[in-house]
């Protein structure tokens, strides 16, 4: 029997990082805070709950439309259009099982085994596990704390081989929290356009911005939107993350691939929890409002909590839900200090290494999965330990 596939092997080590230590120690009895991943600690918005229950007397439970549901679809191409600034039509768009469906889809339908994506260090993990998994190669260029993390045309540029098929970006970015600008992403786009690459975005944290930094989408910069294709979901904003909610947008016949590979994968999403994204799309967005801004009250917590210890450099994220501090000048690998904020403190927090050789020295740790006074206990706890070093 020939087990496993050559292609798993890429897998090794790819993980949920310190949650599965986390886990074993909470299973013994610790009072574990978790912070090492993005789960919303908010409820669904009731409003959403309410429209899911209503699918469902309505006997909403039968096979739909495999690119997502029609009035989903038209919603969301409106909000692209006003949101977003990228004109699109319901047949631009697909509606998939979060936004690691939509990425998956996008790997498996564009990357042949041999070719390379290219994509920023840090970088969210299961990005270049993906394109292991479809046999791909992934080549990163560095981002620098020193300069803010910002997006450099020229060193992408000198990445680019004709090996590359795609190029990978994360705007607003997990895990060092930027909004990049405008300039920032014509950088990338004139080299998409020089060298006639098709840029894939992961824009989950979208509505997750701070301070008036507003998320900008690559696709709606002049020459983009042809060879855009730009991911989103409701995980994040809606503390939607367990409803497995997100979707694809861009060309029509990019779009028909990704949903060649979709539809042999899960057929379509939940019909019923497509119109709970709708009551999302159509409602009031006070929620989203209301939960960006406790989640800013969090960061300012942690920031200025973590600023406060020696050695410690915690830069405010403009967006998403994470701080990545740099804890180089402690004098541990950033394995050792998450290992260690684990076992003495029962904090779990994320090494920032896992993100790429760049993140190397920070943590990443996220301050929208706990309640605010958690997190101040955290806080406390983390301080304990890191001061007595
Ligand atoms: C950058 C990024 N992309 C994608 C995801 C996963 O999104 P989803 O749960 O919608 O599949 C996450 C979750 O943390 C993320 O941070």
């Amino acid at each position: 029997m020939k087990w496993p596939a050559r292609r798993m092997e890429s897998q090794k080590g790819k993980g949920f990082g310190m949650f599965e230590i986390a886990a074993r120690l909470e299973a013994d009895g610790a009072d574990i805070i978790h912070l090492e991943f993005g789960r919303p600690s908010f409820d669904t918005p009731i409003h959403i709950k309410e429209a899911t229950k209503k699918a469902l007397d309505d006997g909403v439970v039968h096979y739909g439309d495999i690119s997502g549901d029609i009035e989903l679809r038209e919603s969301l191409a409106k909000k692209l259009t006003e949101f977003n600034g990228v004109d699109t039509s319901p047949d631009q768009i697909l509606i998939t099982n979060g936004l690691t469906q939509a990425s998956m889809a996008v790997f498996e339908a564009g990357v042949d085994p041999g070719d390379e994506v290219v994509m920023t260090d840090p970088f969210y993990p299961q990005h270049p596990a993906k394109v292991g998994l479809v046999g791909g190669e992934t080549v990163t260029f560095p981002l620098a704390k020193e300069e803010n993390w910002r997006l450099d045309g020229a060193a992408l540029e000198e990445i680019v081989s004709e090996k590359t098929s795609m190029i990978c970006l994360i705007n607003p970015a997990n895990p060092v929290g930027r909004v990049f600008t405008p300039e920032e992403l014509s950088e990338v786009a004139r080299v998409a356009i020089e060298k006639d690459l098709l840029v894939v975005t992961d824009e989950v944290y979208e509505y997750i911005t701070f301070d008036g930094n507003r998320h900008v989408s690559i696709a709606s910069l002049p020459g983009m939107a042809e060879r855009t294709l730009s991911l989103f979901a409701f995980t994040k904003a809606y503390a939607m993350d367990g409803w497995r909610m997100g979707y694809a947008a861009g060309p029509e016949h990019l779009i028909a691939d990704l949903r060649k590979v979709t539809m042999n994968q899960s057929t379509h999403p939940n019909v019923f929890a497509q119109k709970g994204a709708l009551a999302a799309v159509l409602g009031p967005h006070e929620p989203v409002d209301e939960m960006v801004a406790e989640d800013k009250r969090r960061r300012d917590l942690l920031c200025s909590g973590l600023n406060e210890i020696d050695g410690v450099d915690c830069p405010t994220p403009e967006a998403t839900i994470y701080a990545f501090p740099d804890m180089g000048d402690l004098g541990m690998t950033s394995n050792e200090l998450a290992k260690l904020i684990l076992a003495e403190a029962h904090v779990a927090v994320e090494s920032g290494a896992f993100y790429g050789r760049q993140g190397e020295g920070h943590l990443r740790i996220c301050f929208g999965s706990e309640p605010y006074e958690r997190l101040e206990e955290a806080v406390d706890r983390i301080q304990g330990v890191l001061e007595r070093l």
